[in-house]
């Protein structure tokens, strides 16, 4: 079944056996579609655990990349060895477009989601196509992009000494950075490029080396391949951390207006994922950015990251 925008795929189009390796003809018919549009939503297949979608994920074949090894900022809490729960940040918190860890030096190149639970009302997952928008930013703010090109961006976050649920990004540094003391913390974040300094509070304000803005992975298209959206409209300052979230690789000013052209193209080229009970999603991380409108009620959405990618800094 064919949406105006993106496919919800039936075991009618494509019978899916939990446990059995997808043969190559349903993988095709799966990457036509992610080639498509970015993704595509399964519906119907009778998941309703998150051990089931686990299982389910399995016929894909794709590498597991798990949430220790990741350094998302978001809290999470892992289901099975491959499920863990999307961002836990309260109902009415709006999660921003982004691609998943665009602002670390390693992310999925795929990932699903899986709605154990719809919100009473919103919650809809919206999907970017990041290649759309960067079009539609290069005709409005050309100097702009040239200078994302040219120098990248580095992005400043504060990791608190203590898992901070009521935030988007609130995952603790040692959590992140997968340590247990401030030593430790300091020789990982200097192995990885990583400039920092502690906080009153305990907290960690780190700012990643200069990382590309937009690529387009050998693929012959070009993505706004970054956290820009999520980090210009969300990411807070801690009270003794005054600096920009974000700047050029260069560590150059980005103007407000141009965050804010980012923002209001990404959403122009924007559709929801309502979900219903059991769907599932899979995302071409390299393709489209996602995020989380606010809700009422309880929701529940799990997550999988498959596929990971690592890139090294630029060289600025
Ligand atoms: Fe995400």
């Amino acid at each position: 079944m064919t949406t105006s925008s993106f496919t919800v795929m039936t075991p009618a189009d494509l019978p899916i056996s939990v446990g059995t390796p997808l043969d190559g003809p349903s993988k095709t018919v799966i990457s036509d579609q992610i080639n498509a549009h970015g993704f595509v939503v399964f519906r119907d297949y009778g998941i309703s655990t998150a051990q089931d979608f686990h299982d389910f994920i399995e016929a894909f074949d794709l590498p597991n990349f798990t949430y220790t090894e990741s350094f998302s900022n978001a809290v999470r809490h892992n289901r099975t060895s491959r499920v863990f729960t999307a961002n836990e940040a309260p109902p009415e918190v709006e999660i921003f477009l982004h691609h998943e860890m665009a602002q670390t030096l390693t992310f999925p190149g795929q990932l699903f989601f899986f709605c154990e639970k719809p919100a009473e009302t919103g919650g809809a997952t919206p999907i970017c196509r990041s290649d759309h928008a960067l079009l539609a930013l290069t005709a409005i703010r050309p100097e702009f992009v040239a200078k994302l090109r040219a120098l990248g961006v580095r992005y400043r976050n504060s990791m608190p000494i203590d898992a901070d649920v009521a935030s988007g990004q609130g995952r603790s540094w040692k959590d992140t950075l997968n340590v247990s003391n401030a030593e430790q913390a300091e020789t990982r974040l200097t192995e990885l490029g990583y400039s920092f300094r502690w906080l009153n509070d305990g907290g960690l304000s780190v700012q990643t080396p200069a990382l590309m803005a937009v690529d387009e992975f050998g693929r012959g298209k070009d993505v706004f391949f970054n956290q820009i959206v999520a980090a210009a409209a969300s990411w807070a300052n801690a009270d003794d951390d005054p600096e920009p979230r974000l700047c050029f690789g260069d560590h150059s000013r980005i103007e407000t207006a141009d965050l804010e052209a980012a923002i209001d193209v990404s959403y122009e080229n924007t559709i929801d994922i309502e979900w219903q009970k059991g769907d599932i999603a899979l995302l071409d991380n390299l393709k489209v950015m996602h995020g989380r409108r606010s809700f009422e009620g309880t929701r529940s959405v799990l997550a999988a990251l498959c596929s990971p990618i690592a890139r090294p800094a630029l060289g600025l």
